[in-house]
């Protein structure tokens, strides 16, 4: 056998982004801009991310559309939605910055929508009280990253494409550089950094079906509860309600709630609309429950007047819907595939096209199906995680000194579980703030810290490993039944004896990762790849089971069938904490946020809030 090439290069940044979607690139400008010598390592090409998943728009208080909107009712719906489990001060910094970091985006080139007076456009979308989400037809996303990335390219920072991030390095309680390997040609490289900003996304490629594309392993998770960081709230996965489901080859890919922010009606295979049967206790006042009132609001639309009348029951929040979704298919009452219909070919098809032309042009390419004249089938998709990296609300750090993280790696702001378009405006504000700063930490720091070279030695070798490996199963199967089980065990409903089998079902899959044997080289090796991304999937997919199975209610993006309302006097109260104990286990506690500020406390709504139990 050749002897093994264990040779790597070596970089010094000031700063290194981890992660090059909307929260990355934010943050990398903010550092750049505050005179950091910046990297990004993006594991896929720069600004291919799942914030172009974000497709109906970006949640700002602008009150373009409605000038009742502010942000403190902006505050308000983030924390009702979120089941008050969010950290309210990350709510709070959240609804005030968030119309400044749109208005900034548009200076920076981005092309929103126009309102017939030249505003930028807001539409309804669930849980939001006025129409909020500035939005570029439904590529929202999308602008929004080639728009970071005009800017970010002009200010120096140096990107590193597909690199895949695999361990981060430490002295004294901080971090000080990572490791990475490039997907490429597998040439193997040492980051030193001063401070490090994780901004890899979400985790949910750990479910089979997803709305993520391959990226999304839950690395950046990972590599913080590896290196010791506290991680919050992991049992609360959103599943958005409208993913394709038929045919089987796109089954997940999403259908933006812009649909029904524009008017989209949900139906089961009777006909019925039956969201009417689903209006949560705490929404009652605030939603239709008869068609009638929701057809006064569907001529407010058209006439382009401001919403007085309650919104309809098809704009309640994710969770709600998801799970109204999974009631009609359990009821025997779903559409041909297993979903439920969308309908909104009851508007003009001009409009259709104008306000939504991904869509047309997604299910008239995927599905043979022209949205202007037929309902849509949909069904829910593991879109989000509401879990991740703890961190704190005025700076970004998280439970490790000199890491920061922002954007879907981070926790706190959604609570148990996110409206939409909160995740732009989430990583536009604390991307700016992570950046800004890990920006300011590094610069007071003098050169960069040596690493050692035994635990260089020890994570080429981990890396390397799986290529060293004969025999063994091919990687890819068993990343398909983490995702099968998952999906079966740990997905929209669980129970007590689902989680634990998952638990022990991980175990079982570990080993079985343990061996698997890729072939091939370094050179371009997807198989590799997958073998070494199986140790982030499952340890997320770990904490997730874990923290589902200790969290003994309902609430947001958690459902369990064997406790199936919400628990105000205790679980509505605590938030999940996992970390890594001196063993080396997963271990978890629960606390609290710390009490709420009186004038905050004013805006919610008292009944919410159950302080009597
Ligand atoms: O449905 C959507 O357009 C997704 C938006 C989001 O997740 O914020």
């Amino acid at each position: 056998m050749s002897e093994i090439n264990t040779d790597y290069i070596i970089h010094e940044h000031d700063v290194v982004v981890i992660g090059a979607g909307g929260a990355g690139l934010r943050a990398a400008i903010e550092a750049s801009q505050n005179g950091a010598r910046v990297a990004m390592i993006c594991k896929s090409m720069l600004g291919k991310a799942h914030t172009v998943m974000a497709e109906g728009g970006a949640a700002a208080a602008l009150g373009n559309a409605d000038p009742r909107d502010n942000w403190q009712v902006h505050f308000r719906d983030t924390m009702k939605g979120g089941k008050y489990l969010n950290d309210w001060r990350m709510a709070k910094i959240h609804a005030q910055q968030a119309a400044d970091r749109i208005r900034e985006l548009e200076t920076w080139g981005a092309v929103f929508d126009r309102t017939p007076k030249g505003k930028t456009n807001q539409r309804n979308f669930g849980g939001h009280t006025y129409p909020r989400l500035a939005h570029i037809g439904d590529a929202t996303g999308l602008e929004l990253i080639r728009t970071l990335q005009e800017k970010g390219v002009h200010m120096g920072m140096d990107v590193y494409m597909e690199y895949t991030v695999r361990r981060l390095f430490q002295s004294d309680g901080h971090v000080t550089g990572c490791f990475a390997y490039d997907r490429n040609d597998g040439s193997l490289h040492v980051f030193k950094a001063k401070t490090i900003i994780l901004a890899t996304g979400g985790i949910t490629r750990c479910w089979a079906v997803c709305s993520g594309s391959w990226e999304y392993t839950g690395e950046g998770h990972a590599l913080a509860y590896w290196a010791g960081a506290e991680m919050g709230d992991m049992e609360f996965v959103q599943f958005h309600p409208t993913g394709m489901i038929w045919p089987p080859s796109v089954k997940g890919i999403l259908v933006t709630e812009g649909v029904r922010g524009e008017g989209g009606i949900l139906r089961n295979s009777e006909g019925e609309r039956f969201m009417f049967n689903y209006v949560p206790e705490m929404y009652k006042s605030e939603f239709a429950d008869t068609e009638k009132e929701a057809l006064e609001w569907v001529d407010e639309i058209i006439a382009g007047k401001l919403a007085s009348v309650r919104r309809p029951p098809e704009l309640l929040t994710r969770d709600v819907v998801a799970k109204a979704i999974n009631s009609e298919k359990d009821a025997g009452r779903a559409s041909e595939h297993g979903g439920a219909y969308l309908d909104i070919s009851w508007r003009d098809e001009e409009q259709i096209k104008k306000k939504l032309p991904g869509m047309y042009h997604q299910f008239k390419e995927l599905a043979a199906v022209d949205i202007t004249k037929t309902p849509m089938e949909v069904g829910p998709t593991a879109h989000y995680v509401m879990g991740g990296i703890k961190v704190h609300p005025e700076t970004q750090e998280s439970t490790i000194g000199r890491l920061y993280a922002a954007g879907e790696a981070a926790t706190g702001l959604h609570g148990a579980n996110r409206l939409g378009g909160n995740s732009l405006s989430d990583l536009l504000v604390f991307g700016k703030i992570a950046g800004e700063n890990a920006a300011a930490v590094a610069a007071d720091i003098d050169g960069f810290t040596e690493i050692d070279e035994a635990e260089i030695a020890d994570v080429i070798a981990e890396t390397l490993a799986p290529l060293n490996r004969e025999g063994g199963e091919n990687p890819a199967k068993v990343v398909e039944d983490l995702r099968e089980m998952m999906q079966i065990k740990a997905g929209i409903i669980r129970t007590k004896t689902l989680l634990e089998e998952s638990m022990s079902d991980l175990d079982n899959l570990e080993s079985r990762a343990a061996t698997t044997s890729p072939g091939g080289s370094r050179i371009y090796n997807p198989g590799w790849h997958q073998a070494l991304e199986l140790s982030a999937m499952l340890d997320v997919s770990r904490m997730c089971a874990l923290a589902a199975l200790h969290r003994e209610e309902s609430r947001g993006g958690h459902t369990r069938d064997d406790f199936p309302v919400p628990d105000h006097s205790h679980w509505g109260k605590v938030n999940s904490v996992i970390a890594m104990n001196e063993v080396g286990e997963m271990s978890i506690e629960h606390r609290r946020y710390p009490p709420i500020n009186p004038e905050l406390k004013a805006l919610l709504d008292a009944a919410d809030l159950h302080e009597e139990e």
